[in-house]
């Protein structure tokens, strides 16, 4: 009814698509994830909504990150956060798998679920499986009254606002957002970081949603890039470290709404088998933001490249005139500290899919074959 569409049009406030729309309030739900989580100093963060004691953090001797989709390639980031702060490791599984692998769940075992809806019906098995095995089980969601919500131990919640689009953006960036958080907070407990260090990523983290902001207003270039991407049948994302977790999630986002086969691989892998993919003029996206990491993934840049790949890659701010010599076009992202980089490197990412899907003429909101939310196993 007319009702109907006056109602939608408003709510999508000026964007053609919700996508696009929770794409741009990422900042918004930055902050909003941020508010009232750090000390009105700058200098600390306090996760006062958790349950779980000082004396309980001390005793976590592993952590279990379990999430489907998106919110697994969130805890993908997670656990390069948690160990690298906390140094207490940490492993992630999808949901779906993570009872039938009959997984090891102690006590001393801190089980993290990830799910934007809070209504997904493998990562609630899965929270139940390990409060059943005496874990605490620490929800991060997105929605405060929903079924994993009030089954959790803790919640720590992200206030990215409602996501309508099916395609998860402002979502995961915001969980990336309760990542740091988290680490932060256990590294304080436990003592594990320089103050200083703590600082200065507090410092960077609060910098974050200005950075999105210069992302954005780069969109023109991204919209060129993914109309000339469209066309191709099957792409490939590359990188290392955190720089494949972030590759994984711009490959699902890509297939969800442009229906364009893609890759993700971690870059040294390639030529384990998937190099025999590479041919002329196929698109390899390729993440390089780790600055300890440069020269390696430049190297197998170089074995794309001297296959006929046609390299995007996305960079520091500052390595555009390096990268530019290896590859073929160079998108880059504000300076930010290495382990934060996911934050900002998965935007141009959300752009260049919401742009392909646009070009294409595809139902960007609402792809075929799937849903918001999926409550069955
Ligand atoms: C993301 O773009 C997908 N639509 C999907 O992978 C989603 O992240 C997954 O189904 C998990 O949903 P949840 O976060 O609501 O649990």
């Amino acid at each position: 009814t007319r009702v109907e569409w006056d109602l939608v049009t408003a709510e999508k406030a000026g964007f053609d698509h919700f996508m696009l729309k929770e794409i741009y309030e990422q900042p918004k739900a930055y902050r909003d994830t941020m508010r009232g989580r750090i000390g009105e100093d700058g200098k600390s963060v306090l996760l006062k909504e958790l349950q779980m004691s000082d004396e309980y953090v001390k005793s976590i001797r592993k952590v279990q990150i379990v999430a489907c989709g998106t919110a697994y390639h969130a805890g993908l980031v997670g656990k390069t956060v948690i160990e690298s702060l906390v140094r207490i490791p940490v492993e992630n599984d999808v949901a779906s798998e993570y009872r039938y692998r009959s997984p090891i769940i102690t006590p001393d075992t801190l089980v993290i679920v990830v799910s934007q809806s809070g209504e997904t019906a493998d990562t609630l098995a899965a929270l139940r499986e390990a409060q059943r095995n005496g874990a605490r089980v620490l929800a991060i969601t997105n929605v405060v009254g929903s079924s994993v919500a009030r089954e959790a131990d803790d919640v720590l919640v992200t206030w990215a606002g409602p996501e309508i689009a099916v395609a998860s953006t402002k979502a995961y960036t915001s969980q990336l957002i309760a990542f740091y958080l988290l680490g932060l907070h256990m590294t304080r407990v436990l003592g594990t970081q320089e103050t200083s260090q703590e600082e200065e990523m507090i410092t960077a983290l609060q910098q974050l949603p200005e950075q999105v902001e210069e992302i954005l207003q780069q969109a023109a270039v991204l919209k060129q890039v993914a109309e000339s991407i469209a066309h191709h049948r099957s792409l490939f994302f590359i990188g290392r470290g955190v720089d494949y977790a972030v590759a994984q999630e711009g490959s699902l986002k890509l297939k969800e709404i442009s229906y364009i086969h893609s890759e993700a691989y971690a870059a040294g892998e390639l030529k384990h088998g998937t190099l025999a993919l590479i041919e002329d003029d196929v698109p390899v996206i390729a993440l390089v933001t780790q600055e300890a990491l440069y020269e390696k993934t430049l190297s197998n840049i170089k074995e794309v490249k001297a296959r006929g790949a046609h390299v995007l890659s996305i960079v520091n701010s500052g390595f555009e005139l390096e990268a530019a010599k290896s590859v073929d076009e160079v998108f880059a992202i504000p300076k930010t500290l290495p382990l934060l980089t996911p934050a900002l490197a998965v935007v141009p990412l959300q752009l260049l899919s919401y742009y392909a899907s646009l070009a294409l003429g595809h139902d960007v909101d609402k792809p075929r074959n799937l849903a918001k939310s999926v409550t069955v196993e």
